[in-house]
């Protein structure tokens, strides 16, 4: 499904290029859940920024399919970012102006969906989340874990195929955490493609394989035992 061939990614600072990454070759399945691990500064954010078409500065090919990202025009690489992928972040990136309802309803608007099936998709994940009692509440009214929930269920709204998730559970105690993984355990058995950073190895178990990212590079890649 995504196919990175040596990727570099790195910065001209004024006496040397500072490599972020550094030779990443890749290729993620379609139904994988794969966890990076790695130390703070690893760049395990960089790379899921990298796959998810957020940065396209860097050096090396990337293939969706067979289809080559810098090969593709502008308006066909944007219709690609916005139709497969979802994104999960630790600070969840709510709008705080923006009920419960509302922030679901953002990246449907987006796709232009009908109001029919927005209302229906909405209601059917805060029955999913549990959260009907709280659809016309404001972020700042909401736990973090509410606040990840919403974070998650306006990701998966629009039905992504691939899922990214930059420390979905950091700033989360361990029941709720817990409770992230298990609806990204949900997701991939439903077919969802799953990529996630976090440091808590706790999670990868949740996962199929673990990539182990140091300085920039890969440094293990294994499946993880069932
Ligand atoms: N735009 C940037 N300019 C300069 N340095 C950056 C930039 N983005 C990331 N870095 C550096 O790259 C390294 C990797 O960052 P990051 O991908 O955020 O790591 P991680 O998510 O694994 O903690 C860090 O040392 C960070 O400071
Ligand atoms: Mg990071």
């Amino acid at each position: 499904m995504i196919q990175l061939k040596e990727i570099d990614k790195y910065i001209e600072s004024r006496f040397q290029r500072v490599f972020i990454l550094k030779g990443i070759n890749l290729t993620i399945n379609e139904g994988e859940f794969i966890t990076l691990m790695g130390p703070s500064g690893a760049g395990k954010s960089t790379l899921l920024n990298i796959l998810g078409l957020l940065d396209e500065d860097y050096a090396g090919e990337y293939f969706f399919g067979d289809k080559s990202i810098r090969k593709m025009k502008d308006k066909e690489r944007s219709s690609l970012h916005k139709s497969e992928f979802g994104y999960i972040f630790q600070a969840y990136h709510l709008i705080d102006e923006l009920t419960v309802y509302e922030n679901i309803e953002t990246p449907l608007l987006y796709r232009s969906v009908s109001s029919t099936e927005r209302k229906s998709i909405i209601a059917n994940l805060l029955d999913r989340f549990n959260m009907v009692a709280k659809k016309d509440l404001f972020p700042a009214q909401l736990s973090g874990g509410q606040q990840q929930l919403v974070g998650i269920a306006r990701a998966i709204a629009g039905r992504p195929r691939v899922l990214l998730a930059d420390e979905p559970t950091g700033n989360l105690h361990s029941g709720q955490a817990r409770e992230i993984m298990e609806i990204f355990q949900e997701l991939h058995a439903e077919g969802t493609t799953i990529i996630q950073a976090t440091h808590a190895r706790e999670n990868a178990d949740f996962g199929t394989r673990l990539i182990n990212l140091v300085d920039g590079r890969i440094e293990t890649d294994e499946a993880i035992a069932k």
